[in-house]
Formats: C-alpha cells, structure tokens, sequence
C-alpha cells in the first residue's frame, strides 16, 4: 500500500449495508487500510459499483448480495464469504433502516416488524450465521445510535432496534470472550442519504437541518469518514482491550 504502514494488513472484514452511506465508507475506509473487505447489500446495483470502483483503486473487495432480514440469504452470503476467506477477522453489523418514523401508538405492527427485522433480526441473523467462523481475537462492530440511549419523538421502533443492539452486544461479550470482542457505534445526525430522507418528511427540511446543527455543541452533523474513523478504531488492534463498549459520535448531541 502506498503511504507506509496500514491498520488493517491481512485483515478480512465483512460489512453489511455496504452499499451507501455510512457502510460504504466503512468498508472503503477498511480496504485503503489494507483489509479485504466483504460487502454485503441487498440493493445490488450500487454494491456492485462499490466493489468495482474499489477495485479499479487497487484495493481489495468484492460485493455479495444479501437481505440481512431474511435467514436463506444470511446463509448464502456468509458461506460466499467462507468460501474465500474461512476465518474473517471484522465484522460490522451496519444495514439498517428508519422507514417507518412514528410514536409507539401510531406504529402498526407491520412497520414494527419491518424495521426490527432487518435493524435487529439482521443483526442477529448475519450475528448467528458468521461469528462461530470469526478467528480469534476477532472484532464485531454493531452500527446503533445515540437513540439506543436517549428518547426522541417519532422514533419508536428504530430507538427500539437499536437499544436492542446493545443489549445484544452485552449479551454476546458474556457469551464470546475472550474470543470476540464486541462493541457498538452509537452515531448521532449523519449527512447520509437515510438523513436526507428524514429532512424530507418534516415540512421545512431546510429549518430542521438548521435546528439539528444548532442544537450540536459541534455545529455540524456528522460526516460518513466520522464514523468510520471509529469503526476503525473498533475493528483494529488499537482497541484489542475494548469490548462491550457503546462509543457515542454525535458531536457532544447527548451530553
Ligand atoms: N445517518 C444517520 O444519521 C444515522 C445515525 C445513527 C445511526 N445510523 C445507522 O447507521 C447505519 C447506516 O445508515 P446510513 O445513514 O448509512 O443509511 P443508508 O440508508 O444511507 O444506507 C443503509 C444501507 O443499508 C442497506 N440495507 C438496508 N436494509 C438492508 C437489508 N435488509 N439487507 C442488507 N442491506 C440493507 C441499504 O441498501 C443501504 O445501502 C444504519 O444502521 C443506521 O441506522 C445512521
């Protein structure tokens, strides 16, 4: 690799939600740091430029087709990925949606399941599917959010899934160490096309956007290589005394 020494040499990583946003910069982050890197999407056309462009930078990854939520294709994805790369180092839990944005009493149960299912389910699912193969001293990483810790309107199921998320992590550094760590992101406003789709809803998105930003002690939202940069540090050897950590990247959002 150009520029010297990287932080993830010989490292296989598995991303999910790798496509766009937040996981597309994981995963790029990952492989200019000397990792290959599995995408994984069930959106298969940007996943695929993905992988191309990170091939023709030279860097190493290929994209496989996967919908988190649903069992037969966690297992087809994982065992692709087995294939290749038996005993993977990293993997990031990040595929994740807010559909369906409503208090507790406004969300049916579809839109319920719909987003516990991939925000969740998918977790545990690629979770159950991928760990028993992980190499010792392997890192997982659980994309929450700071609504995992804190209450905000309009948020039931997502705040739900993702206060799920720790609980699971919790649970699995109970059951998985000393052979995995496990840690959770908990990211605040991320400038991300799910971002965008929340401005979208409410009825003045640019008023909203200048309300987020000003009530950030930071005075801006967060930027995809932000949360990377964590990820990073999750997934790398500079963590290897962290687990059952919720790293909060809001811009002092919940203090
Ligand atoms: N953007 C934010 O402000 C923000 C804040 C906190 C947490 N997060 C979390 O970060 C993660 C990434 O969010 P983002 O903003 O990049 O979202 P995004 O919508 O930009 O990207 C999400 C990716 O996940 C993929 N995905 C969705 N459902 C899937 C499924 N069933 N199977 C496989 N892939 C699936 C999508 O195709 C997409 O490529 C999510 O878990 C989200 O909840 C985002």
């Amino acid at each position: 690799m150009p520029g010297g020494a990287v932080r993830l040499a010989d490292r296989v990583a598995v991303v999910t939600g790798a496509a766009r946003g937040i996981g597309a910069a994981i995963a790029q982050r990952f492989a200019r740091e000397g990792a290959f890197v599995h995408l994984l999407d069930n959106d298969v056309a940007p996943l695929e430029v993905l992988a191309r462009d990170l091939s023709v930078e030279g860097l190493a990854a290929v994209g496989t087709p996967c919908d988190v939520s649903d069992e037969a294709s966690v297992r087809a994805a994982v065992a692709a990925v087995l294939a290749r790369h038996p005993h993977p180092h990293i993997l990031v839990n990040n595929a994740g949606v807010n559909t369906h944005p409503a208090s507790v009493t406004e969300t049916p149960p579809e839109h319920w399941d719909q987003v516990l299912s991939t925000n969740l389910r998918g977790t545990y699912l690629v979770t159950r599917a991928l760990v028993p193969h992980l190499t010792d001293g392997a890192s997982v990483v659980h994309v929450a959010s700071v609504l995992a810790l804190e209450g905000a309107k309009a948020a039931a199921a997502y705040s739900a899934s993702k206060g799920g998320l720790l609980a699971l992590m919790r649970s699995m550094v109970a059951d998985c160490s000393p052979r995995v760590r496990v840690n959770c992101l908990c990211p605040g406003p991320v400038q991300t096309e799910m971002f965008e789709a929340y401005l979208a809803r409410v009825e003045d998105p640019e008023a909203e956007r200048r309300r987020v930003v000003d009530a950030l002690p930071l005075q801006r939202v967060g930027t995809v290589e932000d949360i990377a940069n964590a990820a990073l540090f999750l997934a790398s050897e500079e963590s290897s005394w962290i687990t059952g950590h919720a790293l909060v990247i809001d811009g002092g959002d919940s203090v």
